[in-house]
């Protein structure tokens, strides 16, 4: 696992950009995530393509996941969050994420892991919580893991609270990615922003792989890029 640190936010995501722009092209499949962590990269590729120098016509995109039971008008639900920082300005020629809105949480899964067949993920853009979460993977899920329902942690309600009103609406349950398909994309680009991802980061990639601490399975994948800037990087060895 390779990490880059980087002194701001707006550095290390003009460098993820440049490393984004060097592994895809007109036709490639992203991954995508949302949060607060890949917004700044999201404006650099929106400022390119405006710029007129990246098509991403052909481009296609599945998000790593979607909180049950929030609407896709719901200004919290990922779906709305990706309009609003990416979709709008950059439409892509085909978007997937999960239904939060799904009647069947089994029958919702299996269509979402039917979608990603489709396409094959060449880049797989990943934040991380503060528990080692990657997408709603909490600790404790498969590495093995498909799209499945997940029971949210109290560090991520907490943590994702900052984004409702209060923290009763926070959703209880969201659909994630699993980790064994996030496993299959060709190159992983994680970044993380901030203190309170310093010991996520720890863990990560200096820690053992446990799924404890789910982002540590990374460590078995062959071409992962780590962007973080100074503060999350500040326990690292
Ligand atoms: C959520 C998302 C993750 C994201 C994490 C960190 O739980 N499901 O995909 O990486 O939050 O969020 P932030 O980037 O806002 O710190």
């Amino acid at each position: 696992m390779k990490y880059l640190v980087f002194d701001s936010k707006k550095e290390a995501s003009k460098e993820a950009y440049k490393i984004l722009k060097s592994l895809i092209d007109e036709n490639s499949t992203l991954g995508l995530a949302t949060g607060s962590t890949p917004t700044a990269l999201y404006e650099e590729m929106i400022a390119d393509h405006k710029a007129g120098n990246f098509s991403y016509k052909n481009v296609k995109s599945y998000n790593l996941d979607e909180y049950v039971g929030l609407k896709p008008e719901d200004e919290q639900s990922y779906a709305y969050f990706m309009k609003e920082h990416l979709f709008n300005a950059k439409p892509f020629a085909k978007s997937f994420l999960p239904n939060g809105m799904a009647e069947d949480a089994d029958q919702e899964c299996e269509r979402y892991d039917k979608l990603l067949e489709e396409y094959h993920v060449g880049l797989q853009l990943l934040g991380i919580g503060r528990n080692g979460h990657i997408g709603f993977n909490e600790p404790g899920s498969s590495f093995d893991g498909k799209t499945h329902k997940v029971a949210l942690t109290q560090s991520t309600i907490n943590a994702n609270s900052r984004f409702f009103d209060n923290e009763e609406d926070v959703p209880k349950y969201a659909y994630s990615m699993g980790i064994g398909t996030i496993m299959k994309s060709d190159t992983i680009l994680l970044e993380a922003f901030g203190k309170n991802k310093a010991e996520a980061v720890k863990a990560m990639i200096e820690g053992p792989v446990t799924p404890e601490v789910p982002a540590s399975v990374l460590q078995n994948h062959p071409d992962v890029v780590v962007i973080i800037d100074e503060e999350a990087a500040s326990l690292l060895k």
